[in-house]
């Protein structure tokens, strides 16, 4: 049962709650107690009472929207669930907008709702799922867009210490993939991010793969002569719907494994074997290759173990054959044989993208839970 602390009395504090539905994985879950919070007060008055007075000592756990993590079975917890709502607009000139976006925001109708406004910077994280609060934790990005590249500042609560930060981009530690929150897993809940979004309708980034094709049809349908942020937006809510697939039909978690970043001399003796490797440069000579790449490569593309499988279109998307019984324990094996057959063809380990959530609410992350 969820504990709505505006109205539920602390006996319901030991319900137990079924989480299949709330992980974009359809992973099998039960949780011993999730609390959904409204507003910050509600953070404040449960961490400062409501633990103490029942002398509960579970750990805490924060689940956002559900789409980057992999839940066990059992997860002897309390779920922290932030579903703040708001979007508010600080500042405003000629040429910014400041915006504050509450942790609960669904992460794509944001988006939306930004370009609708004329407000620009996030198109090309159209059709990310989750909530704004998970944004931060993985630096989203795609189509040669992060999350640090709009953002501004973070408002977060320290759990161990049971006070409020504000903190800035820099704080954040942002890289590929991963930032402070990332690195110290059960320590923040993230509950406002900022954002200053630009209002320059000629400033768009579409160089990437398919999307400035795809733009400019958009543009020239709306009898444009270039791409403008919206046309971005729409080409790249396409090109995701044409290869990843919707979770809500077919579960998964996005991109599985990160795109390995390994050393020039590698990626070069990799080439001589294989002319059409995929490799983006990185600084300090080293090569970032496409995972999804490597997969296909090692004919795993649609294989796996079921019921755990890659999708047919985007080979690092593991998709779940069998919703909401399916195990974390399935997720493992599949996973175990992908980072293996990889391993043997090209001497890369692939790690692991989604949290690894364990059954005490802790949480791994690389290619093995912890
Ligand atoms: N590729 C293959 N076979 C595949 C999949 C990809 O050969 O099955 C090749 C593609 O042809 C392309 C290269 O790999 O040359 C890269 O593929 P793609 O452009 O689809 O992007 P990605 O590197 O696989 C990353 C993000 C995605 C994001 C896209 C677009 C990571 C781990 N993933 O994927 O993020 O949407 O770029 O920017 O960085 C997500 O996090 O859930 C996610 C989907």
């Amino acid at each position: 049962m969820t504990t709505d602390l505006h109205h539920a009395p602390s006996a319901q504090y030991d319900c137990s709650h079924d989480l299949s539905h709330t992980n974009t994985m359809a992973l099998a879950c039960v949780a011993d107690t999730v609390v959904t919070l409204q507003d910050e007060a509600q953070l404040d008055s449960f961490m400062t009472s409501y633990v103490k007075n029942t002398g509960h000592n579970l750990p805490l756990f924060v689940l956002s929207g559900g789409s980057n993590v992999l839940l066990p079975t059992q997860l002897q917890a309390i779920v922290l669930r932030p579903q703040m709502h708001g979007i508010t607009l600080t500042d405003q000139t000629q040429d910014y907008v400041d915006i504050e976006v509450m942790a609960g925001e669904n992460w794509h109708d944001l988006v939306i709702h930004t370009v609708n406004q004329g407000w620009y910077g996030l198109e090309n994280l159209a059709l990310i799922p989750g909530l704004t609060g998970a944004a931060p934790v993985q630096n989203i990005g795609a189509y040669g867009v992060q999350l640090e590249d709009y953002l501004q500042y973070v408002r977060a609560y320290h759990l161990p210490t049971k006070t409020w930060h504000s903190l800035t981009a820099t704080d954040c530690e942002f890289g590929y993939r991963d930032s402070i929150f990332k690195r110290t897993p059960n320590t923040w809940l993230i509950s406002r991010v900022g954002f200053r979004l630009h209002t320059d309708e000629t400033k768009v980034l579409a160089s990437y793969g398919d999307v400035q094709t795809v733009a400019q049809r958009y543009a020239e349908q709306q009898g444009r002569m270039q791409p403008a942020p919206a046309d971005v937006m729409h080409a790249i809510i396409d090109i995701r719907q044409q290869k990843l697939p919707d979770p809500k039909q077919l579960p998964n978690c996005g991109s599985f494994f990160q795109n390995p970043i390994i050393s020039q001399n590698q990626f070069i003796s990799l080439q001589s074997n294989y002319s059409d490797i995929v490799g983006y440069p990185m600084p300090d000579s080293m090569v970032k290759v496409a995972a999804g790449w490597l997969i296909e490569q090692a004919g795993l593309k649609g294989g796996g173990i079921e019921p755990i499988v890659t999708h047919k279109k985007q080979a690092l998307v593991l998709t779940n054959h069998r919703p909401y019984q399916a195990t974390q324990d399935d997720v493992a094996i599949a996973q175990n044989h992908i980072i293996s057959c990889i391993y043997e063809k090209f001497a890369i380990t692939l790690a692991r993208e989604p949290v690894w959530v364990n059954t005490n609410g802790t949480v791994g992350y690389g290619e093995h839970g912890v």
